[in-house]
């Protein structure tokens, strides 16, 4: 699990800042809960690593209750409790500490927080689109550009189509799925693939598949009248209309290892394609369904905090990440203390960020703590100045001088 020292978490606020400040500009509302649910809601039938990773126990009355690995199940039990008093469609955003025993490696911990955005009881492509800008937005907020990432679209129904083609049939579809999902963690996938069910050559057919590059290429395959290929050219053209042409592409192999996803899927990575995905998501229009509550469409995405931050820092993003603070106030002796507290005082009501010293300090310490402590500016009061009514801000970073009166307390202008 993670501790969070200062530093780092002046980095994960930058993170959590881009992603609530993007919530907001597509006009989503913030929605919480606990991080501890009842087993029985998290399980899924169907072999998804996501459920064998819960880590579950037992409370004092015996009732089976676990670490959420996702928030998916949360929002979909939250949104089946209230209806009927909800007005669809609903956009939510939250972030969600999850858990997962996961084996730790590069942008894999058991411990993330997930940044989740969903729209509920949309079922036009409209849904899609505002959740991928809205992702789109957030990295961009993070300092990075479509030569930074990219977002890898794909269509579980293509697939469908696609393996229906192979004569695979679709009971057989989600368990072929979840294997493919697999690819980028093992070297041959045919073990999974004959668990799923299929034979050699409906396997050396689905390897096949997945050598299909580019949308025009499955439109070949499928004809003309494929609902999913109508689906995928549509979306890449509203897409267009946000300026993200660039950031999105069609990939076969982006299938996402949940079972509840039913249509468009996503998967955001570097350009280089490396390591755990960016975020993830899609379209699940049955899990309302599967836990009890009303049909209802669904689309979503989660994106961690872990694999971002790796990118960020590998691309210098984090470096403009300082703590806010404004001022450092100090004073040589205990006589000094009360005109300290009224410069503190005075700026904070200017709306400065002001860190009052604890204790009495010499110049030189007080100084020297100052700009390792990165203040913008410093005032350091002594006896002399009480005597004469008046302190000098220092500015750190060129030694300027401002001189603000010790009596009165409405005469200090905000700065900056
Ligand atoms: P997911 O693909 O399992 O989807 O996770 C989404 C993102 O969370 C991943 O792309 C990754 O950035 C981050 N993540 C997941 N597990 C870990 C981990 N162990 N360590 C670090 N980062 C991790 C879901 O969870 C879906 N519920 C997303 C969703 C929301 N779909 C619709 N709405």
């Amino acid at each position: 699990m993670r501790d969070f020292y200062p530093d780092e978490m002046l980095r994960r606020s930058f993170v959590f800042d881009a992603w609530t400040r993007a919530s907001r500009r597509f006009g989503f509302e913030q929605y919480d809960a606990c991080v501890v649910e009842t087993l029985e809601l998290l399980k899924r039938k169907g072999g998804e690593e996501i459920v064998q990773q819960i880590y579950a126990f037992a409370d004092k009355s015996g009732r089976e209750l676990a670490l959420r690995p996702e928030m998916t199940p949360t929002l979909a039990r939250m949104i089946a409790a209230r209806h009927g008093e909800l007005a669809f469609p609903v956009k939510w955003f939250t972030i969600a500490q999850c858990f997962r025993y996961e084996r730790m490696t590069k942008g894999r911990r058991r411990e993330h927080y997930q940044w989740n955005l969903d729209i509920v009881g949309e079922p036009a492509l409209t849904a899609e689109v505002e959740v991928l800008a809205a992702a789109a937005d957030a990295m961009g907020m993070m300092g990075l550009t479509a030569s930074d990432v990219r977002i890898r679209v794909n269509h579980r129904a293509l697939l469908g189509e696609l393996l229906a083609r192979s004569g695979i049939p679709a009971d057989q579809h989600p368990s072929v799925f979840l294997a493919l999902d697999k690819r980028d963690k093992v070297d041959d996938l045919t073990p999974f693939l004959t668990q799923a069910g299929l034979d050699q050559s409906a396997i050396a057919s689905v390897n096949r598949l997945l050598e299909v590059e580019s949308l025009d290429d499955a439109a070949q395959l499928l004809g003309e009248d494929s609902a999913a290929v109508h689906a995928l050219n549509e979306l890449f053209e509203r897409l267009s209309r946000y300026d993200l042409s660039s950031m999105i592409q069609f990939d076969i192999s982006v299938i996402r290892g949940l079972g509840y996803y039913t249509g468009i899927v996503f998967e955001a990575y570097d350009t280089a394609r490396t390591g755990r995905a960016i975020f993830g998501g899609g379209r699940y229009d049955n899990l309302l369904t599967e836990i009890g509550g009303k049909p209802t469409t669904a689309v979503g995405l989660g994106f961690g905090d872990v694999v971002i931050a790796d990118l960020l820092e590998e691309k210098n993003l984090f470096d403009g990440c300082s703590p806010s603070r404004d001022v450092t106030v100090g004073y040589m002796t205990d006589s000094e203390r009360d005109a300290a507290v009224e410069v503190a005082c005075a700026l904070r009501k200017a709306g400065q960020s002001v860190d009052l010293a604890t204790h009495t300090e010499k110049p030189k310490q007080f100084f020297s703590r100052a700009d390792k402590k990165g203040f913008r500016e410093a005032a350091y009061i002594g006896p002399d100045d009480v005597a004469a009514g008046s302190c000098r801000l220092k500015t750190m970073a060129d030694g300027e001088e401002r001189v603000m009166p010790l009596i009165g307390k409405s005469e200090v202008s905000s700065q900056k």
